[in-house]
């Protein structure tokens, strides 16, 4: 027994899968009073992050309790600026923060020892593949390159990414620079989580809807494509998701231009358009976590419209974004079941 029972990698490598494997994203959060436990214990964010066995522990939480078929890597996306020396921070309440970069600074950045700084959080992908069930999938993950930038250059959350639009525009020639800079030390870091154990990783670019048809491709697609060719070239059994949130129509090409494995959909995405996607293959999502939280009627017929519409190919059942701190636990489980029973 080992790889063969993985059913997230299954469905990854074309299979479809009845009823479909299960996980969610953001699974291990602040909605379940276990994480709340142990990161009150850990200090800050990041020193959560860094911590391999509070890590650990908190990937495994969302496991324990509901059985998804994968667990996800804890960690966080800026894990990557924070190598790169722009003083993150997770304050309480305001969401993360860092140093904004200017055209100077990003000429100055040096990604040599992303990587190595990055240990603790390799070496927790090491002790999750050891502790986790033989056919729970593992995966790993980081941001994309645009979405990863978009914090860089605002230092902070922002509604609607305006500061990294605004300096695409102006520093066109730096901003690619941030991004192929930021597409190899990622590509360097998913390997080296592969390497660890991980069994696929997972591309965020969540702030990929805010981009124009021209931008969409140059900032979303080809960084991703980069990354994804780097990655194969050296690991070629490697799978990857990615998932460009908000993309809407240019999803048509998205999985054929990056050459990613299967694509990630959020719930904006039209069940009838999800499931042309799906003729091309596997695909993950697209329950409005919105529906998690409201519970009942809502969460039911949810499940059941993306069940009976995708269920018969390649899906791995999924939200169409990250669970929120306000969803119930009991609720999760009512959708675990239900996908589990096939629907009502
Ligand atoms: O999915 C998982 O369970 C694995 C862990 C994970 C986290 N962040 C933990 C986290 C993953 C995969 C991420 C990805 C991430 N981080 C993304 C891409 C996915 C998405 O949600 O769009 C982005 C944009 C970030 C950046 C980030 N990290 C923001 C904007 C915030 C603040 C918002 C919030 O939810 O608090 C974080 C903090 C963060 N990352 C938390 C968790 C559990 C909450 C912080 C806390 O516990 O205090």
């Amino acid at each position: 027994m080992s790889e063969e029972c993985r059913k997230v990698l299954r469905v990854l490598k074309g299979e479809t899968i009845s009823p479909p494997p299960i996980w969610l994203m953001r699974q291990a959060g602040r909605y379940l009073p276990e994480y709340r436990e142990t990161r009150s214990k850990a200090g800050s964010f990041l020193d959560l992050c860094y911590s391999p066995d509070h890590a650990v522990e908190v990937t495994l939480q969302p496991i324990r309790r509901y059985g998804f078929d994968a667990a996800i890597l804890f960690s966080d996306i800026l894990v990557i600026p924070d190598g790169l020396k722009r003083n993150v921070r997770f304050s309480e309440g305001t969401g993360p923060e860092m140093d904004p970069i200017d055209v100077r600074g990003i000429r100055a950045l040096d990604g040599k020892d992303v990587v190595s700084h990055l240990a603790p959080v390799l070496e927790t992908v090491r002790r999750l593949r050891a502790e986790l069930p033989v056919e729970t999938t593992l995966l790993g993950f980081c941001g994309a390159p645009w979405t990863v930038a978009t914090y860089m250059i605002a230092g902070r959350g922002t509604p609607d990414q305006a500061p990294a639009r605004l300096f695409a525009y102006r520093e066109r020639q730096a901003f690619e620079h941030l991004l192929m800079l930021l597409a190899e030390i990622s590509a360097d870091y998913l390997v080296a989580q592969i390497d660890a154990g991980a069994d696929a990783v997972q591309i965020f670019d969540s702030w990929a809807g805010v981009l124009g048809e021209a931008e969409f491709e140059a900032f979303a697609v080809k960084p991703v494509a980069r990354m994804i060719a780097s990655i194969k070239e050296r690991r070629p059994q490697a799978k990857v998701i990615a998932f460009a949130k908000g993309a809407g129509y240019l999803l048509k090409t998205y999985r054929q231009r990056t050459g990613a494995d299967a694509i990630g959909l959020d719930w904006s995405v039209p069940l009838s358009f999800a499931a042309e996607l799906q003729r091309e293959g596997p695909v993950q999502g697209n329950l409005d976590p919105m529906r998690v939280v409201a519970g009942g009627e809502a969460l039911d017929a949810g499940i059941d419209a993306i069940l009976q519409t995708l269920g018969n190919g390649p899906l791995i059942f999924n939200l169409g974004h990250g669970i929120t701190p306000q969803a119930d636990p009991e609720n999760v489980a009512t959708l675990v079941r239900r996908v589990r029973a096939q629907g009502g």
